[in-house]
């Protein structure tokens, strides 16, 4: 596997089969950032081999942690090694969810140095809310030198209410609070499953945390945090993309090893889109044989609203359905070049400000694609699975970023599909 790698697609095939959900790219991330906070060693199962988690290990390495991780991509992290409270430039260019060890390195040491992300392909993406919460916390931040320097003694608990509902913002403050001295309200709180996920894990150390997953998060602080083991919770966006996959393709594709229950919103749009749709307790099954999708309007919003990082495959589905569907993208302000890759492909897409209005068509054709981003590659891969003719998808480094062995699953279900190099 190499950063240049691009992914042949031949067209036309309906997917068939079953395949396994990994771990949460987004709940692995904020967890592996937690064990910083633990005296002692942590385990991690389920864990996706992605690019982003290696870059997370890599971090964690860089602090002194002793990190190992075996065959099956468990992932032990002992902290008590750590002696450098910083993540550089480097590493958070590019994985902006670096930013999530400023919060565990102020509680647990007193002292963290963070790079800033930059903007990035998607949109502005500030930190302020992450920084507001922790001064609010009685840490001591300034930014220099393009680093966001924090220092506190013990942190104290406070109540915090946040301007935006943000994942990360939640995840750091949260994780933050754990250690400080007393109670932190978190009001406006994110209620994503990898938030929960997190407060899970945090539990699982010691760590006194109720109503995570509601809006509230009521956190008392404690002394310190003890080892533990825990499994990452399903990846609902994977689970998610492949089940469009089995839509747009007009095919019947069975998800496992998933939590229907964090499906929802995916599930109302697949039904919308003429799709039928079953569930039992871990697995999705949807079936679009012989249909035609039918188009659908997509408005994204904070969990448990439809999310911005389903709304790329949705507006795949929207190209090839019968009719005119509306996607309007509300949580980031550059969230749409996929749309213009889509139209190089005979996508019928009109875009005004942060709304897409997608007249289906009845074929696409295949084209060179290439995308900025993680979820926009994911939905040039579905938009080729209906190609006619055979779509190259360049830069899929942004897709082993997010999607474990993206190509192994889909070759599963029967599509034609070959990573070559560039
Ligand atoms: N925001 C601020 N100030 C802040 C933080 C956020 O204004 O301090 C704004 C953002 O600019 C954005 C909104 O709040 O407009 C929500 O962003 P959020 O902070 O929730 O995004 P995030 O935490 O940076 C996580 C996921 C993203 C996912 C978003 C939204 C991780 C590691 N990343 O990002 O995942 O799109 O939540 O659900 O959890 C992906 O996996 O492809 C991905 C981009």
């Amino acid at each position: 596997m190499t950063d240049v790698d691009k992914l042949q697609i031949q067209g036309g095939v309906p997917l068939e089969g079953e395949v396994r959900i990994s771990g949460a790219k987004n709940a692995t991330l904020p967890i592996l950032a937690g064990a910083l906070l633990s005296d002692g060693p942590v385990v991690v199962g389920n864990v996706p081999h992605l690019k982003d988690v290696t870059t997370t290990v890599e971090l964690l390495g860089g602090m002194g942690a002793t990190v190992t991780v075996d065959e099956r991509m468990r992932i032990e992290v002992d902290a008590t090694t750590v002696r450098n409270y910083s993540a550089p430039y480097d590493l958070v260019k590019t994985m902006r969810a670096s930013i999530l060890v400023l919060g565990p390195l102020v509680a647990r040491y007193g002292r963290a140095d963070v790079s800033l992300p930059g903007g990035c392909a998607i949109g502005a993406r500030p930190v302020n809310i992450h920084v507001a919460g922790l001064q609010a916390l009685g840490a001591d931040i300034t930014i220099e030198g393009g680093y966001i320097r924090a220092r506190a003694a013990r942190l104290r608990g406070a109540r915090l209410v946040l301007e935006t509902v943000t994942v990360t913002g939640t995840e750091n403050l949260m994780m933050a609070a754990v250690l400080a001295k007393g109670e932190t309200v978190i009001e406006n709180a994110a209620r994503e499953p990898e938030v929960v996920d997190l407060a899970n894990f945090l539990i699982s150390m010691g760590a006194k945390i109720h109503g995570a997953g509601g809006d509230k998060i009521v956190i008392e602080g404690v002394e310190r945090l003890h080892g533990t083991t825990y499994e990452v919770l399903p990846d609902r966006i994977e689970s998610g993309t492949y089940l469009v996959a089995g839509a747009i393709t007009g095919g019947h594709v069975r998800i496992k090893n998933t939590r229907p229950d964090h499906l929802d919103a995916v599930l109302v749009k697949l039904q919308e889109a003429g799709a039928t749709v079953a569930t039992g307790d871990t697995w999705v099954e949807v079936d679009m044989r012989g249909r035609r999708p039918r188009a659908v309007d997509v408005r994204t919003a904070p969990y448990p609203a439809f999310p911005t990082d389903m709304q790329a495959q949705f507006a795949a589905l929207n190209t090839v359905a019968s009719g005119v569907g509306t996607i309007i993208e509300t949580i980031f302000e550059n969230r749409f070049m996929h749309m213009l890759e889509m139209r190089r492909m005979g996508a019928e897409i009109r875009l005004e400000g942060n709304t897409a209005i997608i007249h289906g068509v009845t074929r696409l054709t295949a084209a060179p694609v290439m995308a900025t981003d993680l979820r926009a590659s994911a939905s040039l891969v579905l938009a080729g699975l209906v190609a006619e003719g055979r779509t190259e998808v360049e830069r899929i480094y942004h897709i082993d970023r997010g999607y474990e062995a993206i190509e192994e699953k889909l070759l599963q279900l029967g599509a034609h599909i070959k990573r070559v190099p560039h």
